[in-house]
């Protein structure tokens, strides 16, 4: 171990990184985009609607250098067309944030099998497929035995637990969120020869339009959940997508991290029953 002091400037910062974010208008993507620009990468945000998209990178401006890519990742042609406008602006891609993502919730007798397609073309199947689509242009910012690119999936602590506050089932969405999971660690046994870093983010519940309407009659239950007793804050989110975006998170490779206050190995779940 030397014995020269860490610096830590170097260690976090993202200067001359360029970033994609899935689904960067709002929620989760948005707090990561957020701390990708403060830490100084040049942050690319995507979403299907995009007047809103163009209004988030318009605010994100004030942290960096933000441009809206409009595109639906859920279809093969919302995917080319992103790749390449994409590989038009940049030769190099050093950071994809799989972000984008659909829940679904309704009784066990009315859960609609649609669910299961929609859920998983965008919450799955973009997750691989834009990623082997990126690969040229992550391997091409990966820098070896240095600072490898990253790839970051967003999954879900549900894809660790059966959730028990929804008050309906999430079949599917549980479902996809694990399938994310072990996705994850099949594509970093895949890119990690190729210098390409892939980890989940496992998040608990963080204010988001996905989660607004749960918090309005289940915030109570849901705070009690959390062995910290409260709900996630933008820069927890923004915390944990620095660190595996930069110098300190380079080493870690193929894992799943739960960022939920501890709410998915709570022993002592309030449950609100079905229906
Ligand atoms: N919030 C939480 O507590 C929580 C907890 C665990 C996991 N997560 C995960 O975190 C991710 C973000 O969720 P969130 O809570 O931030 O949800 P959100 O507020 O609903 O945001 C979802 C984002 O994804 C975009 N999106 C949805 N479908 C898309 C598609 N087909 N193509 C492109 N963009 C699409 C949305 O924009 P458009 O509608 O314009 O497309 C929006 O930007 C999801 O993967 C979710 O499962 C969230």
């Amino acid at each position: 171990m030397s014995s020269n002091s860490l610096d830590i400037q170097r260690l976090f910062n993202l200067e001359g990184k360029v970033a994609l974010v899935t689904g960067g208008s709002r929620g989760i993507g948005y707090m990561i985009s957020q701390g990708l620009l403060q830490a100084g990468a040049r942050v690319y945000i995507s979403a299907r609607k995009a007047a809103a998209c163009e209004a988030a990178a318009e605010e994100l401006r004030q942290y960096g250098e933000c441009i809206a890519l409009p595109a639906d990742v859920a279809t093969p042609e919302g995917r080319q067309a992103l790749c390449e406008v994409l590989a038009d602006a940049e030769p190099r891609l050093h950071i994809l944030v799989n972000n984008a993502g659909a829940a679904w919730g309704e009784t066990y007798e009315a859960y609609p099998e649609s669910a299961f397609d929609k859920l998983m073309s965008v919450n799955v199947t973009a997750v691989f497929a834009l990623t082997r689509a990126l690969t040229p242009l992550l391997e091409a910012a990966a820098a070896p035995d240095d600072d490898p690119a990253r790839v970051i999936n967003i999954g879900s602590m549900d894809g660790l637990h059966i959730p028990t506050v929804t008050g309906v089932g999430t079949y599917a969405y549980t479902a996809s969120k694990a399938a994310v999971h072990h996705l994850t660690r099949h594509l970093a046994v895949e890119l990690g020869p190729r210098q390409i870093t892939v980890n989940a983010v496992a998040p608990g519940f963080f204010p988001s339009k996905m989660t607004d309407h749960l918090f309005d009659v289940r915030l109570r239950e849901i705070e009690q959940n959390s062995l910290l007793g409260r709900v996630g804050k933008d820069e927890e989110m923004a915390g944990i997508a620095i660190y595996l975006c930069s110098r300190a998170g380079a080493y870690t490779h193929g894992t799943v991290i739960p960022v939920d206050g501890g709410t998915s190995i709570n022993p002592r779940h309030v449950r609100v029953t079905n229906g």
